[in-house]
């Protein structure tokens, strides 16, 4: 394979802010770019001067493990210059307004920032401050676009036309942006998806998303190709207005457990992390060899590789 993959298609986004951004079209040549990236990654040596030139800023206004650790893999494997910003140890403690602390930065002549914040919308307003490609990392309840085409990227590993395919999404539905980007994701690909969880983990206008709604597990287990499992988002709920009794009831309702495993033999289970064991699923189950959770990690890093290089100018002529 060459250094760069060939491609006649013209990519013509400037930014990842969300899923919702982009055609179908878009979203397949992602995938497709990132199944080179993948095979370097399984290299001796698993590097590419692909960004060697580039100097790409970190923002994480919010906690992350997985998504900020491969986001930054993924820009080293590719030679990239990093800098990385988090509020624990940023001038945002002394007062400093994001806008004020963007502009700092990009005067330090940055091609890309990668953010996430607690705010829906930063990523878009982001790029109204600054001439840089902006990748949105997570935003608010709204969108995590690298989650969702990690997720639909290891599914084309087991289905490599994803039309047609039942994907299940199980779980705190309402305060989740993986699912709202797996979602526009999945439907424009042409999967069915089915959203379960109590009824009060789902949101308001749930029937105009273009998917089917179930609260009961066992039957969605049963229908499904793929189930997805989230957490339970506790940082984005009111206090005091408690969505369900007890995680204990929440896991013996909607908990994806060992049994259903012999039961259903069919579904394969994912997870974006991080995993609460014993509430989402049984602790055997996240570590059985149904579970691709440690695959989509994997996967994550060759995903984001791929869209680096498409948003640095990599196909486009
Ligand atoms: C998700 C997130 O931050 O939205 N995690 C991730 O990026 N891997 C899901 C979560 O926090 O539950």
């Amino acid at each position: 394979m060459s250094e760069k993959p060939e491609t006649s298609y013209d990519f013509n986004q400037k930014h990842l802010l969300g899923l919702a951004d982009y055609s179908r079209e878009d979203i397949l040549h992602v995938l497709e770019q990132a199944k080179y990236f993948r095979e370097i990654l399984d290299r001796p040596v698993p590097k590419v001067p692909t960004l060697r030139d580039k100097t790409i800023v970190n923002l994480f206004y919010e906690n992350s493990t997985r998504t900020r650790l491969s986001f930054e893999l993924a820009q080293k494997r590719m030679g990239a210059d990093v800098v990385n910003f988090s509020t624990s140890s940023s001038s945002t403690k002394k007062g400093e307004s994001l806008k004020d602390t963007i502009r700092n930065i990009s005067s330090m002549k940055i091609d890309m920032v990668v953010v996430r914040h607690e705010s829906p919308g930063v990523p878009h307003f982001l790029t109204r401050c600054v001439d840089a490609a902006i990748l949105n990392a997570g935003d608010g309840a709204h969108e995590h676009p690298t989650q969702a085409l990690l997720d639909m990227f290891t599914m084309q590993t087991i289905y490599p036309d994803l039309k047609g395919k039942k994907v299940a999404i199980i779980g705190d539905i309402a305060h989740s942006r993986v699912v709202r980007s797996n979602i526009i994701g999945l439907t424009k690909l042409g999967a069915k998806v089915v959203l379960c969880g109590p009824k009060t983990f789902m949101p308001v206008f749930v029937e105009d998303l273009g998917v089917e709604v179930s609260h009961n597990l066992d039957e969605t287990l049963a229908w499904c190709d793929i189930a997805m499992a989230l957490r339970i988002q506790l940082e984005r709920q009111d206090e005091g207005t408690e969505l369900f009794p007890s995680l204990r009831e929440y896991h013996e309702r909607f908990g994806i457990k060992l049994s259903h495993l012999d039961e259903y033999p069919d579904f394969t289970i994912m997870h974006p992390g991080p995993v609460n064991r014993g509430v989402e699923m049984e602790s055997e189950v996240a570590d059985s060899d149904r579970a691709v959770i440690l695959d989509q990690v994997t996967n994550g890093v060759a995903v984001r590789m791929a869209i680096l290089y498409l948003l640095s100018g990599g196909n486009r002529v």
